[in-house]
């Protein structure tokens, strides 16, 4: 079986981590790289998080820092839902901080020269994969397609209009889901599904390895910090989405049509404007996931964990 090469973006994050776990876990995926961005924390935070979740599953791929800022707006963080640290709940050992000394562009655009067919899984902000496309524009045609966890057919989390991960860098976004590569949209429409109820935290605990113990122990503050941000009954796990829908394509369903990215300063700045109706007769540019099986997704999850059982 042919692995697929990904490399992952990402700004850990409770969601991030799960994601890098499953990464790094699923027989049908290579993770070449990490890059990071700051999105949920500075780029100190997640680059820290990033590291110590990706030593901690056992990989030694290279992961490498990206820009602290978004290309036009000011930054924001999401310090409710992760926490102080960006990923408040687990203390992870004192790993040696041997980030890759490349930008997470440069690392990104080396990749992505080198292997054929490479998948880009964005979990946080696009200001990364939109500097490394300006600064090397061959690699839109290498990259066999984008899976993004971010935007929404429906309304957002961080504004009425808008989504975490497009409203921290509309205009990374934008370059991205205009770089004519396949972009694959995870947006909460379809995250906002699964969420991680105090059972499921229960039924991974029962797993009883290292990772099961920082999964649950993650998931505790997620879900806490999520319940009194959104007022919901437990947290959407969002960022893994991209991951499962590479390991099994009957999960996520995904509907081409037309989107675009607001990068209007007004209210609705960061939308992902959905066509789900195709009222306006444009081009389908993105694969937007539509529908997703929620118990399939636990058990890509559960199965995992369980690969770090000895
Ligand atoms: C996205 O925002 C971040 O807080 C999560 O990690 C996820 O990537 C959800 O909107
Ligand atoms: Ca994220």
């Amino acid at each position: 079986m042919n692995k697929q090469k990904i490399i992952l973006d990402c700004d850990p994050g409770h969601d991030d981590a799960v994601a890098i776990l499953l990464a790094v876990a699923s027989p049908k995926i290579e993770l070449l790289g990490i890059t990071v961005a700051a999105g949920n924390q500075t780029i100190e935070k997640t680059a820290k998080n990033a590291l110590n979740v990706a030593r901690f599953v056992k990989s030694n791929v290279p992961i490498a820092i990206g820009s602290a800022e978004p290309l036009v707006r000011d930054r924001i963080i999401c310090e409710q839902v992760h926490g102080e640290s960006g990923l408040d709940g687990f203390a992870f050992p004192n790993y040696p901080q041997d980030f890759d000394k490349r930008h997470a562009a440069q690392l990104m655009i080396d990749l992505i020269m080198a292997n054929d067919d490479v998948i880009m899984v964005t979990t946080g902000p696009l200001t990364n994969l939109a500097l490394a496309m300006k600064l090397e524009p061959r690699i839109c045609q290498r990259i066999k397609k984008v899976v993004v966890m971010g935007g929404s057919t429906d309304n957002g989390n961080t504004s009425p209009a808008a989504e975490f991960n497009i409203m921290c860098d509309a205009e990374a976004a934008y370059i991205v889901f205009n770089s004519g590569v396949e972009i694959y949209m995870c947006g909460l429409n379809i995250t906002r599904k699964v969420l991680v109820y105090d059972g499921i935290i229960n039924r991974m605990a029962k797993i009883n390895n290292e990772v099961s113990d920082m999964f649950v122990q993650l998931m505790r503050v997620f879900n806490e910090n999520q319940r009194k941000t959104f007022q919901i009954p437990a947290a959407p796990l969002h960022d893994p989405v991209t991951i499962v829908s590479l390991i099994d394509e009957s999960v996520v369903k995904f509907t081409k049509m037309n989107v675009t990215i607001d990068i209007n300063h007004g209210p609705s700045y960061g939308r992902t404007n959905c066509d789900v109706f195709d009222y306006l007769k444009q081009e389908k540019n993105v694969y937007v996931a539509m529908h997703i099986d929620v118990d399939k997704y636990w058990d890509i999850v559960e199965s995992a964990i369980r690969t770090f059982s000895k």
